[in-house]
């Protein structure tokens, strides 16, 4: 190959390499999970999509600006699964006192096999009931925790539960309110340097490494943020 050739040859392979990687929307409401230090992230609203599925291999050095996303979006007839396995829902019937029904909530778990529930929208109203609630998935009780110095209502927010059960809501305004279990108790954390923008609807991971990856969301002027 000549010099000439080669160059072009390297041209054509270079846009090719840029242009085939995959640049996924900005999108709200998706959700994610690090799985063998693979980011996923999984539907969501976009302009254009809300059935892509793609991840990022965190293992590598990546440059924030530059992401190498992996596309995954399965674009190929739907598969007949057949009725043979049995896929059903059935209902809990809890006992006991329950929270009121509510959407826009992020759910933690505990290593006990409880789950907790905090705020979230009320039947589309933004009436504030900061309430902690606990859902203990082996006697299905639900009790609610009246923990001092609770955080304002907030919807749309992730709930993380760090290696210790206690849980961090990363929500609008970009506070950090924490909910130790062990003590019942809710204090803030208070972090250094720049913060991300606020937003709604975004999704978050936590790493083993003890970072919390967030990714996309709705940000305070309602535009669409596509920032990992
Ligand atoms: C669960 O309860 C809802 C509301 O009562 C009902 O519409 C639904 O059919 C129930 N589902 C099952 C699987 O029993
Ligand atoms: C809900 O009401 C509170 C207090 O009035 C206000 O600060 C907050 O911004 C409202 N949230 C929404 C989503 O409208
Ligand atoms: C929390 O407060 C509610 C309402 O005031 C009360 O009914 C409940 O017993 C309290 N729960 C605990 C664990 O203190
Ligand atoms: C499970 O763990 C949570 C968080 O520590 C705690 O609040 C809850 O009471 C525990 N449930 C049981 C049944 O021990
Ligand atoms: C965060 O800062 C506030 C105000 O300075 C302080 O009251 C609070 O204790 C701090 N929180 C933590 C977890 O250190
Ligand atoms: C909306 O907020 C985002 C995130 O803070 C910011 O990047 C963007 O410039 C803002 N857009 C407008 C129109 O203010």
């Amino acid at each position: 190959m000549s010099y000439f050739n080669f160059n072009i040859f390297t041209f054509f392979l270079n846009f090719i390499f840029i242009f085939a990687n995959f640049i996924p929307d900005s999108r709200w409401g998706h959700t994610s999970v690090l799985v063998d230090k693979k980011l996923y992230i999984s539907g969501g609203l976009s302009l254009t999509n809300w059935k892509e599925f793609f991840y990022l291999d965190v293992s590598q050095h990546f440059a924030i600006t530059a992401l190498q996303w992996n596309d995954l979006t399965f674009t190929g007839p739907t598969l007949d699964v057949g009725s043979s396995i049995k896929q059903q829902w059935a209902n809990v019937t809890n006992v006991g006192n329950q929270p009121t029904g509510r959407s826009q909530i992020s759910c933690a778990k505990f290593g006990n096999g409880s789950i907790a529930i905090f705020a979230g929208y009320f039947n589309y109203v933004n009436d504030s009931k900061n309430d902690l609630w606990i859902f203990d998935s082996l006697a299905l009780t639900w009790s609610l925790k009246n923990a001092s110095n609770a955080p304002p209502d907030i919807w749309a927010y992730r709930a993380i539960t760090l290696p210790d059960d206690a849980i961090l809501y990363i929500g609008v305004p970009f506070m950090l309110p924490l909910y130790d279990s062990t003590t019942n108790t809710w204090k803030n954390l208070n972090t250094t340097g720049p913060t991300p923008p606020s937003r709604h609807y975004f999704s978050a991971v936590l790493t083993s490494d003890k970072r919390i990856k967030i990714f996309g969301g709705s940000s305070d002027n309602s535009s669409i943020l596509g920032d990992l």
